[in-house]
This record gives C-alpha cells, sequence and structure tokens, in this order.
C-alpha cells in the first residue's frame, strides 16, 4: 500500500468515526421534539452533498479538455478541492449523521423503504469516495479516465438521487 492510499484509507476511517461518535451522542442525548428540524437539516445537507455529486464529474469533463499545467487546469483543481473539502465531504457526513438518527428517533429502522434506500445511500457513498480519488489524481496531473467516461458517471448520481427520494417519499415497501 502507497503513503497516498495509506492516507486516503486513514482519511475515510476518520470521517467513519467521527459520523459513528456523532450518531451515538445524538441517540444518547435523545433531543425530544427535534424531529422535524433534523429532518430539515438533514434535507439542506443532501442537497449540498448532490450539488457537489452533480458538479464534481462536469467539472472533469473540463478539466480533460485542459492542458496538463496550464492555468485553466490549475484553476479547475482548486474548484475541484474546494468544491470536495468545503462542501461535498461535510455535506455527506451531517447527511448519515442525521439520516441514521432519524432513521432510530422515528423507529423506520426495519422499514422496507429505509433499508432499499440505505442500501442506494452506500453506493452513492462509494460513487462519492470515487470522485475524492478522481480530485486527487487530477491533482496530480494523472487523470486515468476519459472525458465519455465522466459523462457516463454524471448521470450515476442522478438516477441515484431520483431512486433515494422516491423511496423516503412515497415510502411504497
Ligand atoms: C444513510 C443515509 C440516510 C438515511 C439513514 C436517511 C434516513 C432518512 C429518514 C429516516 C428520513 C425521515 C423520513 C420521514 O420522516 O418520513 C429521511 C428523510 C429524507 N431523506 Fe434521508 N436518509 C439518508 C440519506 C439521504 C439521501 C442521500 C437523500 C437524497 C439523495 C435523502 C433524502 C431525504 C428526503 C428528501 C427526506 C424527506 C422526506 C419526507 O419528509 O417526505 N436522504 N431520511
Amino acid at each position: 500500500m502507497t503513503a497516498e492510499v495509506k492516507t486516503r484509507v486513514s482519511r475515510a476511517g476518520i470521517g467513519l468515526i467521527i459520523t459513528a461518535v456523532l450518531v451515538g451522542a445524538l441517540v444518547w442525548w435523545h433531543p425530544s421534539g427535534l424531529y422535524l428540524w433534523a429532518k430539515a437539516v438533514h434535507i439542506i445537507a443532501v442537497i449540498s452533498w448532490m450539488a457537489g455529486m452533480l458538479y464534481l464529474p462536469r467539472l472533469f469533463i473540463y478539466h480533460c479538455e485542459a492542458e496538463r499545467g496550464s492555468r485553466q487546469s490549475e484553476t479547475f483543481k482548486v474548484m475541484e478541492r474546494r468544491l470536495l473539502t468545503i462542501i461535498t465531504n461535510p455535506a455527506m457526513v451531517v447527511t448519515w449523521v442525521l439520516g441514521l438518527w432519524l432513521a432510530h428517533d422515528g423507529g423506520w429502522l426495519s422499514a422496507g423503504w429505509l433499508q432499499a434506500k440505505f442500501a442506494l445511500v452506500v453506493v452513492l457513498s462509494g460513487v462519492h469516495g470515487f470522485m475524492v480519488r478522481c480530485v486527487h489524481d487530477f491533482g496530480a496531473d494523472q487523470n486515468r479516465h476519459t472525458q465519455k467516461f465522466y459523462r457516463v458517471i454524471n448521470e450515476v448520481p442522478t438516477l441515484l438521487m431520483i431512486g433515494i427520494v422516491l423511496l423516503v417519499v412515497l415510502k411504497p415497501v
């Protein structure tokens, strides 16, 4: 395992630990009457997370056209890094923390729609992890994929989001 991979694995581990500690603290604290507030903040976090998940692949598509080392390429690197670290990563953690707490507090854990939604969110989180890797690769001028590939990947978060929202709103099972 290279030093860079180790750093990425340990960062993902830290993110998981922070999420677990925050969910544990909320379950222990058990704030009464805050369900709707938590749901509102969950939706705000979801919108912020999805903004990053939908915009990052578009940046990658344009970044593919920029010559390595050019001023344009360096600008894309800054945009990608900031979008990822300032908005997308924290929004994902808040979405998970409040989503898990809502599931616990609302007594939804055994509901079929929640389990199906959970599976789709796990896939979405995997796509997020893939985008983290792409941002690092572009940052090191080592992009491994074509523009066409990013055009296809661009559609994946949209499809997952549609499935997730239909499940939570319609609760079909
Ligand atoms: C592990 C992650 C997640 C969990 C455990 C989770 C769980 C929940 C729960 C239990 C609710 C409350 C349902 C209710 O009160 O009827 C909720 C609301 C909602 N969630 Fe999530 N969620 C997660 C991630 C997401 C994601 C990624 C999206 C969208 C892409 C999303 C979209 C929504 C929406 C739109 C609502 C409001 C639904 C309504 O009030 O009708 N959630 N979530």
